[in-house]
């Protein structure tokens, strides 16, 4: 289990190895997806954007996904088309990996997909189509990976070339009019389903670790996890006749029970090898195509997409999220790892693609890993989407600003990786965590070790980290913008340091609403204005936070979970009940601090007022921290 949550990060990079094609889709891919839009009736209406002489990657063409100018999916969903797919065109895309025809009218036999060898994922879900599907369809898939073929009208058994796609992640074949038995599928399979068809006989013990939901509506199936049994007679036909048993196992058993663990033993280390050997081939093949899909994901250019491959989309974010490969040369240039602080040492892309990663987490402006290099150093590296407000040159100055940023309070980054569709930031890694972590994280003592002093001395670095924030970003709507107890990292020491500041003005506007927490402050969710005052709003929630030791409820986008920490402690001050507030925890051993504990409450609810011009100032919040005794 330990190599599973390690894994090499060139899922992160394998897409800077991709962006060396620019050369658009050659002449004759536009011709055939304008052959197969003729091969499709109600094509007028739905495909009417696409036209000869505009690239299908120019972002027009509705469900025609690129990447860097290669046609590799069609996501032809909710478009209500009929007609026969014209197959052979299809065919000719050569860079196609996903084929999504989910929610439309088509009918009939199964289209001759299995011409399409290089597709990973096949999505027919919610259409008509109907009959039997021939035994050795998928014979020739290799590479699938995710089939969703279910509430069409399929019959007949299902296709036993399952069994040979070793790449097979997902399988939906459910609201069908499948029969027979299911065939014998051993590969790691991750979401499965065929309820709701016509299958008898056991269920395979491949399967059987699915829920009894996924076999609902067979009347005939049986077996694990379901609650009807097998009836014996009908495996025992295949055993050895009782009296060849008897005869054998007369003599020395105990001998021939160590031989056959033996051989065993032997077996499964022998299949263990084989299988790692398998694997790792398999994680190098999935990381290309994980991480092509999910670039595909950002650039469809009208998102239909329907629940079912929404479904498939949001596993596939994790998925390759999970998975790495084996490193190649980015030499050229074009993705280089700049460094803008190399006080911590300096490395290179190549050093961040052979570490090792694990997932920490994802945010709402994207995902972050932890990488370990070999050289010791461990780093953290965030996957920024969506920060395309400013050019390559502005963004590399600012970048070179933060970097130059010394300060006990502030995270400096260490390196970024720019790209048009996403920026890598890469910055120190901190083994405590953030303040959110250490405050309501899993590991049980670790809150009972932040006491008083330890609490305010986060108080008083949070504070100081804010007042260099507001003089280097003075003119900044936001200096820091993105305020939250995620965004605070714990050193060793217990020395908080910021992060995530400063980048309203790199953040499209759209995802800065969606994500940065001082959208979600009553100054904007009421008033659409933002100054100053809202980092202030959101320093107040931090100090409620560390002081009740509760989760503000604030920071779920729902609304749902955790303490609306600022009207409890509104209600508790008016009602004279303050005391009540302190976390318990803070108590223990500090009770003749109690006073002083109460102020920094009183501090935190100056902050949370909710109108913004009677809310305190940075400066003035700041000062008041500052006054604070032990
Ligand atoms: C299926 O597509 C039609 C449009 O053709 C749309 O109105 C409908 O909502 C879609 N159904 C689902 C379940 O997405
Ligand atoms: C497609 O359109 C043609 C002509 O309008 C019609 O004859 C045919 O039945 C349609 N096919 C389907 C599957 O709707
Ligand atoms: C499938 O065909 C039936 C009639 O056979 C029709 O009522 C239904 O609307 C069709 N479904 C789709 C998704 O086209
Ligand atoms: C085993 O039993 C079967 C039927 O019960 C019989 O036909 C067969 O001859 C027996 N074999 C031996 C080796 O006794």
């Amino acid at each position: 289990m330990a190599a599973a949550a390690n894994h090499h990060l060139l899922l992160l990079f394998s897409l800077s190895l991709l962006s060396l094609s620019t050369a658009p889709p050659p002449p004759s891919e536009t011709q055939s997806l304008l052959k197969l839009k003729l091969s499709l009736n109600n094509s007028d209406k739905n495909l009417a954007s696409w036209i000869p002489n505009v690239s299908p990657c120019s972002g027009t063409w509705i469900g025609v996904i690129c990447f860097n100018n290669v046609i590799t999916g069609l996501h032809l969903s909710d478009l209500g088309l009929s007609g026969t797919i014209d197959v052979d065109a299809i065919s000719e895309i050569r860079g196609l990996r996903t084929l999504s025809f989910v929610n439309n009218s088509f009918s009939g036999p199964i289209p001759q997909f299995h011409k399409l060898g290089t597709v990973k994922s096949l999505l027919l879900t919610q259409n008509n189509f109907s009959g039997p599907i021939p035994p050795d369809f998928f014979s020739h898939l290799s590479s699938l990976k995710k089939i969703w073929f279910s509430n069409n009208k399929f019959s007949g058994d299902i296709p036993v070339s399952l069994t040979e796609l070793d790449l097979l992640k997902e399988l939906h074949l459910e609201g069908n009019q499948f029969s027979g038995q299911l065939p014998n599928l051993r590969q790691d399979i991750k979401s499965f389903d065929v309820s709701n068809n016509k299958l008898e006989g056991p269920i395979p013990e491949g399967l059987s670790k699915f829920s009894a939901a996924s076999f609902s509506g067979n009347g005939g199936l049986c077996g694990k996890p379901l609650e009807k049994q097998c009836v014996a007679s009908s495996s025992s036909e295949y055993s050895l006749p009782d009296n060849v048993t008897e005869n054998d196992s007369g003599s020395d058993l105990p001998l021939k029970l160590i031989m056959i663990l033996i051989v065993a033993v032997i077996a499964a280390v022998i299949f263990m090898l084989v299988k790692s050997r398998q694997r790792k081939r398999d994680d190098d093949f999935s990381v290309r195509d994980s991480s092509v899909e999910e670039v595909m994901q950002v650039h469809v250019p009208i998102n239909r997409s329907s629940s079912a491959s929404e479904r498939v989309g949001r596993r596939n974010v994790g998925e390759s999220a999970k998975r790495g490969g084996m490193g190649g040369g980015t030499r050229n240039g074009l993705g280089d790892l700049v460094m803008v602080n190399d006080e911590k040492g300096s490395f290179g892309l190549q050093d961040l693609m052979k570490a090792a990663a694990e997932v920490l987490g994802n945010g709402g402006l994207g995902s972050a890993y932890k990488a370990a290099m070999a050289n010791g150093m461990s780093v953290v590296v965030k996957r920024m989407r969506e920060m395309n407000k400013i050019g390559k040159d502005v963004f590399d100055a600012e970048m070179r600003q933060f970097g130059r940023i010394r300060h006990a309070n502030i995270l400096t980054p260490l390196a970024y990786h720019y790209r048009r569709e996403e920026k890598l930031f890469v910055t120190e890694y901190m083994p405590k965590g953030s303040l959110l972590y250490v405050l309501h994280g899993d590991r049980g003592s670790s809150h009972a070790e932040l006491t008083w002093p330890i609490r305010l001395k986060i108080a008083k670095g949070i504070a100081r980290g804010l007042s260099f924030l507001y003089n280097e970003f003075c003119t900044y709507d936001l200096p820091h913008g993105n305020l939250k107890s995620s965004n605070v990292l714990i050193n060793d020491e217990y020395e908080p340091l910021l992060s995530d500041y400063a980048f309203q003005p790199l953040i499209n506007p759209s995802i800065a609403v969606q994500s940065m927490f001082a959208y979600k402050t009553p100054d904007y969710v009421q008033n659409q204005k933002l100054t100053q005052k809202a980092d202030v709003y959101c320093l107040g929630i931090i100090l409620l936070e560390l002081v009740t030791g509760k989760f503000p409820s604030q920071y779920h986008t729902n609304g749902k979970g955790g303490t609306d920490v600022v009207q409890w402690v509104l209600t508790a001050i008016s009602d004279r009940r303050e005391t009540e507030l302190i976390d318990p925890e803070l108590q223990k051993n500090a009770s003749n601090s109690m006073n002083n504990m109460l102020q920094l409450l009183l501090i935190g609810a100056a902050c949370t007022e909710s109108n913004p011009e009677q809310r305190v100032h940075m400066k003035e919040a700041i000062r008041r921290i500052e006054d604070i005794q032990l």
